[in-house]
């Protein structure tokens, strides 16, 4: 493949081209550039990232009225917001003003004043006060609201649509409810957030936690135990969402207390599931682990990181056990896809063929979700 960035943007679109006529038993992955070419990321935002709806965190970290948090997601300062009636918002975290970040980090608050000449904001956005600007013509203080995004809530999860003009997510969602309704993901609680950074390519990162084929070795001392790749089943995916259920090992205890809307099926496996293009889920019978993902360049992605569970108990030991699981095989993960990132500045791999559907079907399900938005044709 060329150097020339134009030529990789192209080369890498028919590829893409390429994927959407082979059948799924002649699955490839994607060449390196498609990991670590700028022009191509440049592309994602503008024909994907900023028009499909993006995950920026849980309900559970605006559970009262005035409660909010700040993040950022492709340069778009956010501030999240749920407002004294209790609606959550999405509201752009740049004063009106001169362009100043108006509020940061997390917490409880009726009003927002930014730092620098002290604009006050209330939390549904509204300008409160613009100190010695005076009532003229130009300057009408119900305009100057902070602008609020597009927003949709699924399952406690909270969606922004940065562009504004993409279909309501939840329809798209209506098979996987399905899949997920007996776990009830709506009723668990958020027990943890935290922020990270890894240093490889977002996509790297929805496909490895959408693969079980490296549960078994990259895992071999973790969840090879509880979940080995022998056991990955393939869910039904659709235009929204692909998944694979990770079956547990039968010499594994029963991961209760189950919901008693479970079937013996559900009792024993995790619905893994991917909201396209950046919400990945891990869903046990007892916690959920999920990661919003925010690429951050092509090689590193800031990772907003949860567990859910059926008790709002956070300080819970089993919890804590949980949390640490997650820990130790984040690592894991983290240390594979790094070295990953690095061994694909080659300009030599074209990318091998998949394992089959129970394996890493969920790849090849989100190679012809990007090629439906980068193919050559729809993104002319
Ligand atoms: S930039 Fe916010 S008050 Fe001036
Ligand atoms: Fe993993």
């Amino acid at each position: 493949m060329s150097a020339n960035p134009i030529d990789t943007v192209s080369t890498l679109r028919n590829t893409l081209a390429v994927m959407q006529t082979l059948p799924s038993d002649e699955a490839r992955a994607m060449p390196a550039e498609f990991y670590t070419s700028e022009e191509f990321l440049n592309l994602e935002k503008d024909h994907v990232l900023r028009r499909d709806w993006m995950c920026i965190g849980h309900v559970g970290e605006v559970s009262n009225p005035g409660d909010f948090y700040t993040t950022e997601m492709l340069d778009e300062q956010l501030l999240v917001t749920r407002d004294t009636d209790g609606t959550i918002r999405v509201l752009s975290n740049v004063c009106r003003h001169r362009g100043n970040r108006v509020a940061e980090g997390s917490g409880n608050s009726r009003r927002f004043v930014c730092q620098y000449h002290t604009w006050s904001y209330d939390n549904t956005g509204a300008l409160l006060s613009a100190p010695l600007i005076k009532n003229t013509p130009s300057f009408d203080k119900s305009k100057c609201a902070l602008p609020e995004f597009a927003s949709e809530i699924w399952n406690g999860w909270i969606f922004v649509n940065l562009d504004g003009q993409a279909k309501p997510l939840t329809p798209r969602l209506s098979g996987l409810q399905n899949i997920v309704n007996n776990y009830h993901p709506e009723e668990r609680f958020l027990n943890f957030i935290e922020e990270d950074t890894w240093n490889c390519n977002w996509k790297c990162l929805f496909e490895n936690f959408m693969e079980g084929y490296h549960l078994s070795t990259t895992h071999l001392e973790t969840l090879h135990k509880i979940t080995p790749t022998r056991l990955c089943k393939k869910m039904e995916s659709g235009e929204g969402w692909t998944g694979y259920h990770a079956y547990y090992d039968p010499d594994y205890p029963p991961r209760g207390p189950f919901h008693k809307d479970l079937t013996e099926d559900e009792k024993i496996n995790s619905p893994m599931y991917g909201i396209y293009p950046n919400l990945v889920v891990g869903m046990a019978t007892n916690f959920t682990l999920f990661m919003c993902l925010r690429p951050n360049g092509v090689d590193k992605v800031n990772i907003r990181w949860g567990v859910t569970g059926l008790e709002n108990d956070p300080d819970a030991q089993k919890v804590k056990d949980y949390i640490h699981l997650c820990k130790t095989f984040n690592a894991e993960d983290r240390e594979k896809l790094e070295v990953l990132q690095v061994a694909l500045k080659t300009r030599h791999f074209q990318g091998g063929p998949l394992a089959p559907d129970d394996y890493e079907g969920c790849i090849w399900d989100f190679i012809q979700y990007m090629a439906k938005h980068l193919a050559t044709g729809p993104a002319e």
